[in-house]
Parts: C-alpha cells; structure tokens; sequence
C-alpha cells in the first residue's frame, strides 16, 4: 500500500484589481455574459468568457428549460459552441462568474462536475492547459493553471490507456 499526496496550486486575489489587465477585461466579459444567461428556474446566473490563442473571446451563459435535465451549463454552452464553430481552436483561458438576486454570492462559484469532465477534454485535445479563473463579482479571484489540478481523476483517454 502506498499513500500518495496530490498537491495543487492556485493564485487566490482579493479582487479583480488585483489581476493583470488581460485576465481583469475577462473577468468583466464574463459579467457581461451574464446578462444573456436564460435562467428562469433555478434565478441563478452564470457567465463564462473564454479567451482563445487567435485573440478571439467566446461567451456563454446558463440556458435552462422546462425539462430541467435539458439545460446546460454556461461552460459547456461556450465550449460546445467553440467546439462546432472553430474544431480547432485554442483555448488559452476561462472566466467565471455568478450572480443571482436571490442571496449574496461572497465567494468564487466553482464549475460543477459536468463542466469540469468537459473542459478536461477540451484541454487534453488540445494539449495545452487552460487557466480556469473563477470571479465572485466585487470580491475574490481563484485563477487556477489547468483544468487537470481541479479535476485529477477525471475519466480521460490516458487513464484507460487509450492512445490519443
Ligand atoms: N450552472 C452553470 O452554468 N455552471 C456550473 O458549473 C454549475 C451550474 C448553472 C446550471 C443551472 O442553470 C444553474 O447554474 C443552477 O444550477
């Protein structure tokens, strides 16, 4: 039996100020994202601006439905779209941010599950990491340097031995 420690690191800032520009401006377009997020069931808003090697910026938010499962998440409606719209993009970094009128948001909200197995896709075909920057709108940063430190065990190609 062998006990093995996985260690992460990320950078945490008390505010967006803290952040060099690039990473501030994406932090804002994920605000602006939010205000196209459909969200009438759960009242609760998420935006995503992902920032792309071309210098292209992609957006997305939270598009719920009536049949609750049929929704997505905003990660997955950003990156889904990048995925049919340009197949060859590279992803450089992400940012997001929540928001609902229901309670105060005081920390990071942090990508579910879900969107986590899909940015670990994305990342992996690309072979490059992607910085994941999740923003509490006036107050605290987590930029975090790939997707692989939040998601270590996800179900990826090399894990079954599968080459890519
Ligand atoms: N949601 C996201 O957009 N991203 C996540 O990572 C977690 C949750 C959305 C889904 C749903 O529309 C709302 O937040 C409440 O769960």
């Amino acid at each position: 039996m062998k006990s093995i420690n996985l260690n992460i690191s990320f950078e945490q800032y008390n505010s967006i100020e803290e952040l060099n520009e690039k990473d501030r401006e994406l932090c804002k377009l994920s605000e602006q994202a939010l205000t196209s997020s459909y969200s009438p069931y759960s009242k609760f808003r998420v935006g995503t601006a992902i920032q792309l090697e071309s210098g292209e910026i992609i957006l997305g938010s939270n598009q719920e439905n009536l049949a609750y499962p049929s929704g997505l998440c905003a990660e997955r409606v950003a990156l889904f779209s990048i995925g049919s719209s340009k197949p060859d993009a590279v992803i450089k970094s992400m940012a997001i941010t929540a928001q609902t009128d229901a309670f105060e948001i005081v920390q990071p909200v942090t990508s579910c599950g879900g969107c986590l197995q899909v940015m670990a896709e994305f990342e992996r075909k690309q072979a490059s990491p992607i910085e994941v920057i999740f923003y509490c709108i006036d107050g605290e940063v987590l930029k975090v340097p790939s997707v692989k430190s939040l998601l270590p065990f996800g179900f990826v190609e090399d894990r079954l031995g599968a080459k890519a």
